[in-house]
């Protein structure tokens, strides 16, 4: 039998047969490890935990809360889930959450702060649980949100809802910070550069890359099996930023506000599953 009919065959016998033979090689490629069904299951029910972290912060925002008690509600919720938070000691990264408030982008770290009226925190949580990660933020109004607020929140969470809307397989990386990209700008805002999103599941960040700005067309094209975050951080002024002192916290150079929100997402044969499901 000569080796296209063999293929076909092999085929025939064993779906998973393209499967592995893709899986193989973007992991040669691109050193990105495609996800099984077994590897899905487990990385959904990090991805639940994620979402019900999330939602048990959501009811406890309020001015008066300080960045420090949100950590220790993640901190107690995640171990009674017999989870671990991946931010922990990350790079030396000293709390389970990333709290970042206004003109913080992202990486803020829980400390004395106390939230007031009109704020918006951003909160980051990826619990390990039985060793698969999930990834997962939104940005909360504290109190009643003034216009800018408002503004820049929802713009976040559209080009967050944009980025997703372009996973598919065919679709390539670049499509997904296109879509983002054009939004946000469209909107008179602007795209960070420094962080992007990421392949996510096994490990806290694997390959690829999902920048949140681009071209159409360009980059990776999107395979079934692929997990990875999408994370649009979103300034309402320009994108440039600088890291405070503390080699973390990464602010606005303009001090406009910045927001983001951030999902897990699976490609699937047809299209996209968010793997952190929050609206
Ligand atoms: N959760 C962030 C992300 O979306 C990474 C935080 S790293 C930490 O990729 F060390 F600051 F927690
Ligand atoms: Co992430
Ligand atoms: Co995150």
């Amino acid at each position: 039998m000569n080796y296209k009919k063999l293929k076909k065959k092999l085929r025939k016998i064993s779906p998973s047969h393209d499967f592995n033979n893709i899986k193989d090689k973007y992991a040669t490629l691109y050193k990105i490890r495609l996800k099984e069904k077994q590897d899905i299951i487990s990385i959904k029910k990090a991805g639940r935990l994620t979402v019900d972290i999330l939602n048990l912060v959501e009811e406890y925002i309020k001015p008066g809360i300080t960045t420090n008690e949100i950590n220790d509600i993640v901190e107690e919720f995640t171990r009674k889930n017999k989870a671990v938070s991946a931010a922990l000691n990350y790079h030396g990264f000293p709390k389970s959450v990333c709290t970042s408030v206004n003109n913080v982008i992202c990486h803020g770290i829980p400390d004395d702060t106390i939230l007031k009226n009109g704020d918006i925190v951003n909160v980051d949580v990826t619990p390990i649980l039985d060793g698969y990660l999930a990834d997962a933020s939104k940005t909360l109004f504290v109190g009643s949100p003034g216009k800018d607020a408002q503004k820049i929140v929802s713009v976040a969470k559209e080009c967050l809802r944009l980025g997703v809307l372009q996973v598919k397989p065919g679709n390539r990386i670049g499509d997904i910070g296109y879509a983002i990209q054009t939004h946000a700008e469209g909107q008179g805002c602007s795209v960070v550069r420094e962080y992007v999103g990421h392949g996510v599941g096994f490990e806290f960040h694997e390959p690829p890359q999902v920048p949140h700005f681009g071209q159409k067309g360009q980059g990776i094209p999107l395979v079934p099996g692929m997990v990875f975050t999408i994370e649009p951080m979103v300034n309402l002024g320009k994108h440039n930023l600088h890291i405070l002192s503390d080699n973390w916290t990464a602010v606005t150079d303009d001090g406009s506000l910045s927001a983001q929100y951030e999902q897990t997402v699976l490609v699937t044969d047809n299209g996209f599953e968010i793997l952190t499901p929050f609206d």
